[in-house]
C-alpha cells in the first residue's frame, strides 16, 4: 500500500489505472470505515482513500480541534484490508491558497443538519467535489449514516454531471443498534450505554408507521421529548421522503427518520429507513 501526501504524486500514481473505486474519510477509522472500503473493492481492483480532516465543513465551535487524527493506526487498518493507495494530504496541499470557490449545496442542504451546522454541507460538498476531481475515480462509496451527506454528494454529482457511480453503504452498528461512528469514543460509559436510546426511538417510530400511523409531526414531536426527558439536547427528529430529504407528500411510501442530539458534550446522528 502507497500513502501519498501530495496531489502530483497522486495522479502519476493513478494515471496508469483504468478503474479506480474512492472513499473519503476524516480517517479515525473503525469497522464502519473498513466496510466502505470493502464495497468500494467490489466496484475496482484500484481503491483509494482518503485522510484528511476537513477544515471547511466545521462550524466554529465544532471539534475540528480535537478529531482524533491516527494516520498510522488507520493506514495499519487499510493496509490488512488490501487497499492501493492512501491519499493524506496536508491541509496546505488541499488548500494552498483561500478557497474561495465553493460549491453551493441544494437548498436542502439549509435543514436538518445543515440548520444546525451553517455552511458544513458548502465545505463538505466543496471538498469531495476537489477530491474527486483529483482522484478521478469510477465509482465512490459513502455511509448511509451520513444520510443528508449522501444526499447532497448525489444531488452535486448529478447536477455537475460527474462522470461516476455514487454508492450508498448500509450503517454499520454496534449488537445493540449504535451506529459506528468515530465520535462515539467521545461518550463516556454511562453515556455510552444511553447512546443507544437514539436508535431505539429511530426505530419506535419506524415500528409505529409500519403499523399505519400517519402523523409524523406527532411522532417526531414525542420522539423528542422522550430523548430531552432523558437529558439529551435534541437538534431534531425528523420523518423525510428518502429521494429528497423534502416533508413526504400524501401517500409517500420510501421514508426515512432522521434525528441529531447530543448526549454531554456528544453530537450524535443517526437515521433509519422505513418502506411502505
Ligand atoms: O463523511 C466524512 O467523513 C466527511 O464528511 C467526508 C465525506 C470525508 C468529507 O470530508
Amino acid at each position: 500500500m502507497q500513502v501519498i501526501h501530495t496531489v502530483a504524486e497522486l495522479r502519476q500514481r493513478l494515471s496508469k489505472e483504468t478503474r479506480v473505486a474512492f472513499v473519503p474519510t476524516m480517517g479515525n477509522l473503525h469497522e464502519g470505515h473498513l466496510d466502505l472500503v470493502r464495497i468500494a473493492r467490489q466496484h475496482a481492483k484500484c481503491v483509494v482513500v482518503s485522510i484528511f480532516v476537513n477544515p471547511l465543513q466545521f462550524g466554529v465551535n465544532e471539534d475540528f480541534g480535537k478529531y482524533p487524527r491516527t494516520l498510522h493506526a488507520d493506514c495499519d487498518q487499510l493496509a490488512a484490508c488490501g487497499v492501493e493507495v492512501v491519499f493524506a494530504p496536508s491541509e496546505a496541499e488541499l488548500y494552498p491558497q483561500p478557497q474561495q470557490v465553493t460549491v453551493e449545496p441544494p437548498p436542502i442542504a439549509q435543514e436538518l443538519c445543515g440548520a444546525f451546522r451553517p455552511g458544513h454541507f458548502r465545505g463538505v460538498a466543496t471538498v469531495v467535489l476537489k477530491l474527486l476531481n483529483i482522484v478521478q475515480p469510477q465509482v465512490a462509496v459513502f455511509g448511509k449514516k451520513d444520510y443528508q451527506q449522501l444526499h447532497v454528494v448525489r444531488q452535486m454529482a448529478a447536477q455537475l454531471n460527474l462522470a461516476l457511480e455514487i454508492v450508498g453503504a448500509e450503517t454499520l452498528r454496534a449488537a445493540d443498534g449504535l451506529a459506528l461512528s468515530s465520535r462515539n469514543q467521545y461518550l463516556s460509559a454511562a453515556e455510552r450505554t444511553e447512546a443507544v436510546f437514539m436508535y431505539q426511538t429511530l426505530a419506535n417510530i419506524r415500528q409505529a408507521i409500519q403499523g399505519g400511523a400517519q402523523d409524523y409531526a406527532l411522532l417526531e414531536k414525542d420522539a423528542a421529548a422522550a430523548l430531552a426527558a432523558r437529558g439529551w439536547q435534541v437538534e431534531y427528529v425528523a420523518v423525510r421522503a428518502q429521494s429528497t430529504l423534502a416533508l413526504p407528500a400524501q401517500g409517500e411510501r420510501a421514508l426515512v427518520i432522521l434525528a441529531a442530539a447530543r448526549l454531554g458534550v456528544t453530537r450524535l446522528i443517526d437515521n433509519l429507513e422505513v418502506c411502505l
